[in-house]
């Protein structure tokens, strides 16, 4: 397997992914239901962003809630009932203080450090990218990452830019301490930011609703998240042709299809669970692989580029190699 090794892993030394866990609240809600308030239609929804439907939490559910069923699932995956570090990127923590990821690995029963990670839609790689250089640097042995948002409980339901784009989640991984040259291994990944964009997707200072500026994000996303899948395939020693399947933020189907056009990627190579879950935020990369996996659009071996994009501005990349594990999916109210 070529690639090339991240700067500060040592030699051979690499996080690898044993684990992945999703859990959906139970509650579908069509384009249709959501035309029944608002001022909108599926063939609006549906083409302009490939949703179809999404999920949304009962009353009383919380991002913890979906959080530790989405990281029990991901252990079981791994099979495993331990770990040292839980990480949870959240927008929606289930209180401003202290952070939600404590209490999420003490229902877990697991004796681990525990934090929030906030960098919205791109949380999830952040937390890759994070989780993976501790473990890589000895700080930990055993991560359990997390994206988990709900967006129904920030997003304003009568605002149609953003009220049908949205769904809840979570989805988490296991990673451990491993080799390059392993299958699972996150071979390579980057960030960045660009805190001028920062009003571009917020909730404001007089809240308490999500706004976004979608036309703007929109271009935005595209241009970024082609540059950063790009820089990291390269540093990873991967040519387009190398790239089995390109696993993009869930934001819209459309910038997905743009930036695998940008990239050189036939279309194919697109993974795409938008259509039945919507932009479900920090949980929607795991969310896709746990899709694609399931389906077996991805097995063992197979070259992933993930990249994601969201508030912020935030971005990052992430080259993994897929390590084959069975996903255990949750449902829950
Ligand atoms: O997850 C973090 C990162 N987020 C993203 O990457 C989101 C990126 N942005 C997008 O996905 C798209 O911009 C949206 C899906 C949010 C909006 O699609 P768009 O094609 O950019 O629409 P627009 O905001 O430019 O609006 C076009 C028209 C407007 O009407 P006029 O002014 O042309 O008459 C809107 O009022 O569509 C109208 N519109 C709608 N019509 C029916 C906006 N939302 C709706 C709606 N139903 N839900």
């Amino acid at each position: 397997m070529t690639g090339q090794r991240t700067p500060h892993q040592a030699a051979d030394t690499a996080a690898v992914v044993t684990g992945l866990g999703t859990c959906l609240p139970e509650t579908v809600v069509t384009n249709d239901d959501l035309a029944q308030h608002l001022d909108t239609d599926h063939a609006w929804i549906q083409s302009r962003t490939g949703i179809e439907r999404r999920r949304r939490a009962a009353a009383g559910t919380g991002t913890g809630d979906l959080a530790v069923a989405a990281g029990a699932a991901a252990l079981k995956s791994a099979g495993r009932d331990t770990c040292d570090l839980v990480l949870l990127a959240t927008t929606t923590p289930d209180r401003r203080c202290p952070a939600t990821a404590p209490s999420v690995a003490s229902r877990l029963g697991v004796e681990a450090a525990a934090f929030d990670l906030s960098a919205v839609c791109s949380g999830f790689v952040y937390g890759l990218t994070v989780a993976a250089a501790m473990i890589t640097a000895g700080t930990c042995q055993r991560a359990l990452v997390i994206g988990a948002d709900v967006y129904s409980t920030i997003v304003d339901p009568t605002d149609r830019a953003t009220a049908v784009v949205f769904g809840d989640g979570a989805g988490a991984v296991v990673l451990e301490r491993g080799r390059a040259d392993q299958p699972g291994a996150v071979l390579h990944a980057e960030l960045g930011s660009d805190g001028t964009g920062s009003d571009l997707i917020t909730i404001p200072p007089d809240g308490p609703h999500l706004t976004m500026r979608g036309r703007e994000v929109y271009t935005h996303a595209v241009t970024t998240m082609a540059r950063s899948a790009r820089s990291v395939a390269e540093r990873a020693g991967w040519h387009p042709a190398d790239v089995d399947a390109f696993v993009g933020h869930q934001a819209n189907l459309r910038i997905l299809t743009s930036v695998a056009k940008r990239l050189g990627l036939p279309q194919e190579r697109v993974v795409a669970n938008i259509a039945d879950v919507g932009n479900t935020a920090a949980a929607s990369i795991p969310l896709a692989l746990a899709d694609a996996a399931v389906a077996g659009r991805i097995t063992a071996g197979d070259r992933l580029l993930l990249t994601a994009f969201g508030g912020g501005l935030t971005w990052g990349s992430a080259a993994v190699v897929w390590p084959g594990v069975e996903p255990v999916c949750d449902v829950r109210t």
